[in-house]
């Protein structure tokens, strides 16, 4: 499912919690992967570089933010 979020300082997984959109979180803090989805469209920046492995165009919710308007697939 694709949803669009605007830039924010508010983590994506808040911005999409505040939607009433549940996705799969554990540590929020970008160790455990649990939140990984895709990026679609637009920027996003983490506040400190997350630990967990991602693969090519996958992103953590819990600890980025969009810096411009951004669609997920999740
Ligand atoms: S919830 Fe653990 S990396 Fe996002």
């Amino acid at each position: 499912m694709h949803v669009n979020l605007p830039a924010s300082t508010s983590t994506l997984l808040v911005q999409l919690e505040r939607k009433g959109i549940a996705i799969e979180s554990q540590c929020r803090n970008g160790y455990c992967g649990a939140c990984r989805c895709k990026l679609v469209r637009g920027n996003i920046s983490y506040r400190a570089e997350p630990i967990a492995y991602l693969n090519d165009g996958e992103i953590l919710p819990c600890c980025a933010t969009a810096t411009s308007d951004v669609t997920v697939d999740i």
